[in-house]
């Protein structure tokens, strides 16, 4: 009898315990909702150019049709660390002790940086070029862990074939960079066995910060034939340089991202990043929704689509093959 009615108990108690806990986890939930708490998301951004603020415009727009507007349900936090990795570390602790909800890191050396601060806030990288060689995911398909994103990964064996088609003669491929950005150096990389396929010669003109770009493409002039740069922040931040002192030398620059086309350079087979931004949106209104971000597989962009320069074509004394002219999405003429 004495045992029958332990176990009574035993079975009561466990009721009451279950009661008790899904009891408080609602009341957490109630005061969720009756405070009215915003959610707090952070977006750090390594420096501002053309294409990384594109991808920061169309992310909160797109995160506003997705029912999150900053200022009524969400507050957003935008910080620009003007390409300084102190700056970068700095807002990107502030916004893990602050707890935020979710850190937006726009390009890799902003997500290295958040990832770098929490394991447990998610965080959400935007135009990561190649999130596995920057330690970011493991694996496209399964992040694992707090972190996830979009990348914007193309190809430099595309870009020279897309390169080839406009100037044939291509010998000596100039590579300008900088070599601390691990999303370039892996497309420099693919570069390099592109040419060593092709019986080109790369000639690396390498720079630590924007003030160094103009020299570095002066240091190719008379050297190269043509100028490759990869989706690299710094180089995109001082095209307008790179054009003026490629343009008087007449040097074809083949560019990673459409905004660098934009900014003189001659063309690119590059990604739509209005497009990226977006997809960027619909995984944070995901995370935001209660999904773990280390479920989320990485997106990446697979319409590729040509942009030219037609006024950098014309300067330089290039004539763009028609078939390309064609296929080009954009074609810019100043
Ligand atoms: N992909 C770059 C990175 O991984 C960021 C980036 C996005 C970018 N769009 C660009 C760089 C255009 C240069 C030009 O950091």
């Amino acid at each position: 009898m004495k045992k029958v009615l332990r176990t009574v108990f035993a079975v009561f108690m466990l009721f009451a315990l279950l009661f008790a806990s899904s009891a408080c986890k609602k009341g957490e939930n109630a005061s969720d909702n009756n405070s009215g708490e915003k959610k707090k998301i952070g977006i750090v951004q390594i420096i501002e150019h053309p294409s990384l603020n594109t991808i920061r415009e169309s992310f909160i727009e797109e995160l506003e049709k997705k029912g999150f507007k900053d200022g009524e349900n969400i507050t957003i936090d935008y910080q620009n660390a003007q390409n300084d990795q102190t700056n970068l570390k700095a807002i990107c602790q502030r916004f893990s002790s602050n707890n935020y909800d979710l850190i937006v890191a726009i390009a890799t050396p902003s997500a290295q940086a958040a990832a770098g601060e929490t394991d447990e806030i998610p965080v959400l990288f935007s135009a990561c070029t190649d999130p596995i060689s920057a330690g970011l995911v493991d694996s496209l398909e399964k992040p694992g862990k707090n972190v996830t994103g979009t990348s914007d990964r193309v190809s430099s064996e595309k870009i020279m074939e897309l390169a080839v088609r406009i100037t044939p003669d291509i010998k000596k491929i100039g590579a300008l960079y900088n070599s601390s950005e691990i999303n370039s150096i892996s497309m420099i990389n693919d570069l390099k066995e592109y040419a060593q396929k092709n019986g080109m010669t790369v000639v690396e003109a390498t720079v630590a910060n924007t003030a160094e770009v103009q020299q570095a493409v002066q240091s190719l002039v008379g050297k190269v034939d043509a100028i490759f740069s990869p989706i690299d922040n710094t180089v995109a931040s001082a095209m307008p340089v790179v054009a003026e002192v490629a343009n008087k030398a007449r040097i074809p620059v083949y560019v990673g991202a459409d905004s660098m086309v934009e900014d003189g350079g001659l063309a690119t087979y590059g990604i739509n990043y209005i497009s990226l931004g977006q997809e960027t949106a619909h995984m944070a209104a995901e995370i935001l929704n209660g999904k773990n971000p280390g479920d989320i597989p990485v997106r990446t962009m697979s319409d590729l689509q040509i942009y030219i320069n037609k006024a950098t074509a014309d300067a330089i004394g290039v004539t763009i093959p028609e078939d390309v002219m064609k296929e080009a999405v954009r074609v810019f003429d100043k």
